[in-house]
């Protein structure tokens, strides 16, 4: 296939938790790119019968479903390896195993093709899916809302992220699939309380907003997650299971109160944003990124949020909030185009915080 000389193409792994999947993107930032193929296996049976992800379920799910997985991004795209200029990997934070399984393949593949490794932050694939969808300039605010994160950012380039505030307990998305477990509606738990909340009534249960009209710009969730389960404690006293129109009404309820305390959080941070950067950049971009931005609601009340304080709003589509290889595969186009390439030691780690400095490797 023909492109511009200064195009790179780059394919993506991603196993970080329950997603198995491989990318490959052609561009050059700041983005837009082009998604040449996009493969995601979610492995719902495997983990279904636990109510969660097993790690080591995964990461041996990943072992077996890696290679055909990547054998059909580069199909899907038509295109041979030779072609490919670097290849990408989530190398953290995540799960242990499944993280060593995606780099060492993406090890392997640029050993033997010499080519580039991108040892690629799982964060900064999410904070930056909005260049590769729209060109989003630098620097944008940043909401990263995932089953492991929640956190307010001022993103002023590749690898360099400054953090306003982060949740103190648990992240959003797990709390999400907490309550999904809590109120009998299983795993993944994400998509099914929004499902549910859809049909129930937001206001028949009055749950904490933790955090809510604070100074500061952190976040807490664990509180709002107990007043569910002793909620649901006691409506389960005589019945085994929660039935669906009460599971509904819980769903929506909590839905609503994580609403409230991302827009107010996110309120603060578009303040400060202003003051920051207000001054050499007229227009203020606010992102939201990672799996919970999938979530029709939340967006809602964000994009109505931003509107009042004059932020242009945006939001990948739901299939690239979600854990996916393009991506990775995307953060590693930008990491090459700026020769930030990582050596075949890079260690998979379990841990990585976005706003330690990632211009390093
Ligand atoms: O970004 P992601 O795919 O993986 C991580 O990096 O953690 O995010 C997964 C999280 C899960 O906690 C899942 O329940 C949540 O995102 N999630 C949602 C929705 N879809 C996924 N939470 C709320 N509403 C959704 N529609
Ligand atoms: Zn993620």
């Amino acid at each position: 296939m023909p492109h511009a000389p200064n195009e790179l193409t780059i394919l993506g792994i991603e196993t970080s938790c329950d997603e198995t999947a491989a990318a490959i993107v052609r561009g050059c930032p700041p983005g837009p790119g082009i998604i040449l193929s996009n493969v995601v296996h979610q492995q719902i049976e495997d983990h279904q019968p636990y109510g969660g992800v097993v790690p080591e379920i995964a990461a041996r799910a990943h072992v077996e479903l890696l290679d055909s997985i990547i054998a059909r991004a580069l199909s899907d795209a038509d295109i041979e390896l030779s072609e490919i200029d670097g290849f990408a990997a989530t190398a953290g934070p995540g799960l242990i195993g499944g993280v060593m399984v995606g780099l060492l393949s993406a090890k392997a593949l640029a050993l033997s093709m010499g080519k580039s490794l991108l040892a690629i932050n799982h964060l900064e694939a999410h904070a930056l899916t909005t260049r590769l969808v729209e060109g989003t300039e630098f620097p944008f605010l940043l909401l990263l809302i995932s089953g492991g994160h929640c956190q307010l950012m001022a993103a002023s380039g590749v690898g360099k992220y400054h953090l306003y505030g982060a949740t103190i307990d648990d992240a959003v998305g797990e709390a999400f699939d907490k309550v999904a477990k809590l109120i009998g509606l299983g795993y993944p738990g994400g998509p099914a309380v929004e499902r549910a909340a859809s049909e129930g009534n937001s206001r028949r249960f009055n749950f904490p907003r933790p955090m809510l009209g604070r100074e500061g710009m952190d976040f807490s969730f664990s509180g709002l997650k107990t007043a569910v389960r002793q909620l649901a404690s006691e409506y389960q006293n005589d019945a085994a299971t929660i039935e669906p129109k009460l599971a509904a009404d819980f769903a929506a309820s909590f839905q609503a109160a994580v609403v409230d305390v991302l827009v107010d959080r996110s309120r603060v941070a578009m303040k400060k944003f202003r003051a920051d950067f207000g001054r050499s950049r007229p227009d203020l971009d606010f992102v939201v990124a990672g799996g919970v931005a999938s979530n029709q609601s939340i967006a809602a009340a964000l994009q109505s949020l931003a509107e009042g304080e004059g932020f242009r709003l945006s939001v990948p589509p739901p299939a690239l909030c979600t854990d996916n290889g393009a991506m990775v595969a995307w953060a590693g186009l930008e990491r090459l185009s700026l020769d930030l390439t990582d050596s075949l030691e890079s260690p998979p780690r379990a841990r990585w915080p976005l706003e330690a400095d990632n211009t390093v490797s």
